[in-house]
């Protein structure tokens, strides 16, 4: 397996080296800054350190054309010039934003036929605060009502350039403390693309989640800038790092997430995922759920990697959410529960937390208040073969003397869950590694104290 993988691998950098050969014949070198990794042409799986993806990634072959984008540069809407050099230089070119303009989109953008193409994203790019028209025309993705400003698909698409890609979000900040169930857009609607790289990128200000990943594979996200916190004293809440949809074999690594939500969160039908060297500052943890939220649907999770993370000021750090087999609301715009489904190989090694609530959370009970509720009512989503190791540091003390909660909601949906080599205190530093546990296997769960709940 390790021997066959290995070898796929250098024949694919064998090849994209001898492709980007190639390239420099056709291609003019990129005046204003060192060409990306992907527009270079590097095997993909490569580039992904210290851990390869699950299964190798395609690469990209040269871009031959190069279309640059115009733009009023007066706030006026620059849509029509986006699409124009999409179409121009799609099948085999590539699309700059150039590095000193100034882009607007005020049209909800389907490129959902993208191929073989590249967006060197250099400049500013921003969408407008017209709350009204992107309530209207923004994509409708269905999933817990998300909505995207535009929705990019299809197959090999390559964005990078170290731009900025920002959404303008105060507007939407504001509204949302109004009406919460206003439909907030998403500022990067990655849907239904297979193969590509993106980063390096900046994105600021997300009305909502910054990526949703839906019906994609084989995709490698890869240093991603994310920041943008409101200007007032109303949070930008629900600004997830990444959802993962329905999506397989994806790679997120050395990126830099100061958010409100989740820095990435594994939602239904997730499968093979790594995620390294993150630095999240802010969020709600890397999460694999939540999970079990709709009647009917049957959700999986299934081998997810997760290394070397720095977990900061966060109310979670390792986490798995499910909502328990009872309807629940968390709040006005989010209820669930009673779906079913499993997670299943899912590893935590190496997180590094400081002033985090929870550094390890185990729920079954998400989005409900009411423990008895979540008892009488138990979760049938099962979890098994999950491995907690290698994780260190200081909880916020918002649990004291608890730095973690493994809960599950019977003793027959969750199994194989081992902790290791775990050394968490809290801020008085009196206690160490005290958890609440129910309903698992307390013999594997190693170097942790449970206490009962
Ligand atoms: C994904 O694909 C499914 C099946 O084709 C489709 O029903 C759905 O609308 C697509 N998009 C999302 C976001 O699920
Ligand atoms: C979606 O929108 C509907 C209608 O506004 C709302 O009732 C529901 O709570 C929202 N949230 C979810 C997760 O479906
Ligand atoms: C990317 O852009 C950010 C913000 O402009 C800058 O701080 C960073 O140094 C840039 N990174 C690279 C690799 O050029
Ligand atoms: C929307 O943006 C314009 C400038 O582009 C600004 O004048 C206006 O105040 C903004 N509206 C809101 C509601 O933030
Ligand atoms: C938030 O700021 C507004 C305007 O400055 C003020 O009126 C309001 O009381 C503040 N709210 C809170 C909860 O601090
Ligand atoms: C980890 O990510 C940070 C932020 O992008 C980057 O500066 C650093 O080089 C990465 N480390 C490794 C080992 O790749
Ligand atoms: C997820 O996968 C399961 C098992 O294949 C399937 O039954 C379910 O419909 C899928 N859910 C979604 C939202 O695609
Ligand atoms: C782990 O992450 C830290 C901080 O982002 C980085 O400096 C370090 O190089 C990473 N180590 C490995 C082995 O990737
Ligand atoms: C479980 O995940 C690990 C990576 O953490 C992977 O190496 C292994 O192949 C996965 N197991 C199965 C059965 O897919
Ligand atoms: C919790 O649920 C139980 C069972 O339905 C109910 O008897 C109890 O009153 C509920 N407690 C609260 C505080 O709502
Ligand atoms: C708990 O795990 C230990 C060690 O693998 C095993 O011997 C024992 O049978 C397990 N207990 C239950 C109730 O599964
Ligand atoms: C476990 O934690 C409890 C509560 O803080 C404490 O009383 C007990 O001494 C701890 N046990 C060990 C073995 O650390």
């Amino acid at each position: 397996m390790k021997l066959t993988s290995t070898l796929l691998q250098t024949a694919g950098l064998l090849l994209s080296l001898g492709l980007t050969t190639e390239a420099r014949s056709v291609q003019k070198p990129d005046p204003v800054q060192k060409p990306s990794p992907a527009a270079k042409g590097y095997s993909r799986t490569e580039l992904c350190k210290p851990h390869h993806p699950f299964k190798p990634l395609p690469s990209s072959p040269p871009r031959t054309k190069t279309c640059h984008v115009s733009t009023y540069g007066d706030e006026r809407d620059d849509s029509k010039f986006i699409l124009s050099a999409l179409k121009e230089c799609n099948n085999g070119g590539k699309v700059v934003f150039d590095a000193d303009k100034f882009y607007t989109i005020g049209t909800a953008l389907d490129m959902t036929f993208l191929k073989h193409v590249d967006l060197d994203i250099q400049g500013y790019i921003k969408f407008t605060n017209d709350t009204d028209y992107w309530q209207e025309n923004g994509f409708f993705q269905t999933y817990q009502n998300a909505t995207t400003f535009f929705q990019l698909g299809g197959e090999d698409v390559n964005i990078y350039g170290n731009g900025t890609i920002d959404g303008n979000g105060q507007a939407w900040y504001d509204l949302y403390e109004i009406d919460d169930l206003i439909l907030r857009p998403i500022l990067m609607g990655i849907i239904g693309l297979n193969g590509g790289t993106i980063g390096p990128i900046n994105l600021r200000y997300s009305p909502q989640w910054y990526h949703f990943v839906a019906n994609s594979s084989d995709l490698l996200f890869d240093q991603i800038n994310i920041g943008g916190l409101s200007n007032n004293n109303i949070t930008a809440s629900n600004t997830d790092g990444w959802d993962i949809y329905r999506s397989s074999n994806i790679v997120i690594q050395n990126s830099v997430i100061v958010n409100g939500d989740d820095c990435v969160s594994f939602k239904p039908n997730t499968t093979d995922v790594i995620v390294q060297n993150l630095s999240c500052n802010g969020s709600h943890g890397i999460s694999v759920g939540s999970l079990g939220q709709y009647e009917g649907e049957v959700d999986i999770v299934e081998n997810i990697y997760v290394y070397n993370i720095t977990m900061l000021n966060a109310e979670n750090g390792a986490r798995i959410k499910v909502w328990p087999g009872v309807a629940s609301e968390l709040s006005a715009d989010l209820q669930g529960g009673g779906g079913s489904g499993s997670v299943k190989n899912i590893t935590y090694d190496g997180m590094y937390v400081y002033n985090v609530d929870y550094p390890i959370d185990v729920t079954q009970c998400y989005g409900q208040d009411n423990l008895t509720l979540c008892n009488d009512y138990p979760s049938s989503l099962t979890i098994a073969d999950v491995y907690f190791k290698n994780i260190h540091g200081t909880s916020s003390g918002a649990y004291n003397p608890d730095v973690g909660t493994i809960v599950c909601s019977s003793p027959d949906v969750c199994s194989n869950i081992y902790t290791s080599d775990i050394s968490l205190t809290n801020p008085t530093g009196g206690d160490f590694n005290v958890f609440s546990c129910a309903n698992v296997n307390e013999t594997l769960l190693a170097t942790i104290n449970c206490t009962s709940t």
